[in-house]
């Protein structure tokens, strides 16, 4: 069975091949160097290029059988999703393949199943998922493959959002996550205690108090040293992460859960994955190998694999930019 999925939901144009469970192709085109100026993705940006690089892809991976095509239907960028959901249409006519729908965020979750280029059965279920991202920070509890309940999201920035924005402050560059974990790696202080943000009651999450607690104390600062950059970046980095292991904790306490998965472009982090096996010792936890944390098509594949699996493909394609998670039906 030859399986090809495509990812153009944000900044990454990614496309994957796989035979059976053997990833066989992928390649992502990032646009970061063109996002950069602008300290975010513009759009309008994003959709040219996805649709300028998509091809040459398609062309790079040679592909002469397909039964299946997958591709990204949101969350995401309208537009940069049409490309991807054009492109997805196209090559399935050509091959007379099947097209089949996918939830980004489940592809976040799933990418942890991806083991030297195998999709491997790692995952185990009942499941808290954890997946933070630039544009997401959602907590799930997942009965299984298909079978999810969002249980917290955030109630304003999104935490790799915040991480960006925290960043800009610090006149460090865009993306600003991997920028504020080497900063705090090298602080040499550990003074500043921001407030760990914490909605009570509920799993959700809030970012933007620690970003104005941020704002104020470089205000209140005389001189932005490099030093202080560094002393902030890991007050910040330290308050943010405690701030998502304390509902994760939560969740795992209230839902008796044994597995864990952190997932998203944030769980690159280093401290945050230190945090959470410290702090949840007695769970197993699962985090993505660290390519396939951003942005990618194989993890897109992934979820498509489950789904012809369980033969659950017949979902819908439509383009939908703020695709909410949902069972599979
Ligand atoms: O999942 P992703 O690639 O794209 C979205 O779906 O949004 O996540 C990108 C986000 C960015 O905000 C970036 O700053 C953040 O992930 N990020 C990190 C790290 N690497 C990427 N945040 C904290 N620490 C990192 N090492
Ligand atoms: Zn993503």
């Amino acid at each position: 069975m030859y399986l090809c999925s495509i990812e153009t939901s944000c900044d990454e144009t990614s496309l994957a091949i796989f035979k059976s469970r053997k990833l066989i192709y992928h390649q992502t085109y990032s646009q970061v160097s063109f996002h950069k100026k602008y300290h975010g993705v513009v759009p309008e940006i994003a959709s040219r290029l996805h649709s300028e690089k998509i091809s040459s892809l398609i062309k790079d991976a040679n592909i002469k059988k397909l039964e299946y095509v997958s591709f990204t239907r949101g969350p995401g960028l309208k537009g940069s999703l049409l490309v991807g959901k054009i492109a997805a249409l196209t090559i399935a006519k050509y091959f007379n393949a099947k097209v089949i729908g996918i939830n980004h965020l489940e592809g976040h979750l799933f990418a942890c199943d991806i083991v030297n280029e195998q999709i491997k059965d790692i995952l185990r279920f009942p499941l808290l998922g954890l997946i933070v991202s630039g544009g997401h920070t959602e907590l799930w509890y997942c009965k299984d493959y298909g079978k999810y309940k969002r249980i917290g999201s955030t109630r304003d920035d999104a935490c790799g959002e915040a991480f960006d924005k925290v960043a800009r402050m610090l006149t460090l560059e865009y993306p600003g996550g991997p920028q504020i974990e080497k900063y705090a790696l090298k602080a040499k202080k550990f003074n500043i205690n921001f407030t760990v943000p914490d909605v009570e009651n509920s799993y959700d999450y809030s970012f933007s108090g620690i970003k104005t607690q941020v704002m104020y104390y470089l205000r209140n600062s005389k001189k932005i040293t490099e030093e202080i950059k560094c002393e902030v970046a890991f007050g910040f980095q330290k308050a943010v992460c405690e701030s998502l292991v304390r509902k994760l904790k939560k969740a795992q306490k209230d839902f008796n859960v044994k597995n864990i998965a952190v997932c998203g472009g944030v769980s690159a982090n280093n401290y945050l994955r230190e945090l959470v096996m410290k702090e949840l010792s007695d769970c197993k936890i699962y985090f993505p190998d660290k390519k396939y944390t951003s942005d990618n098509a194989a993890m897109i594949g992934v979820v498509a694999f489950r789904k012809i699996q369980k033969g659950r493909f017949r979902n819908s394609i439509e383009i939908n930019d703020s695709l909410k998670i949902g069972d599979w039906t």
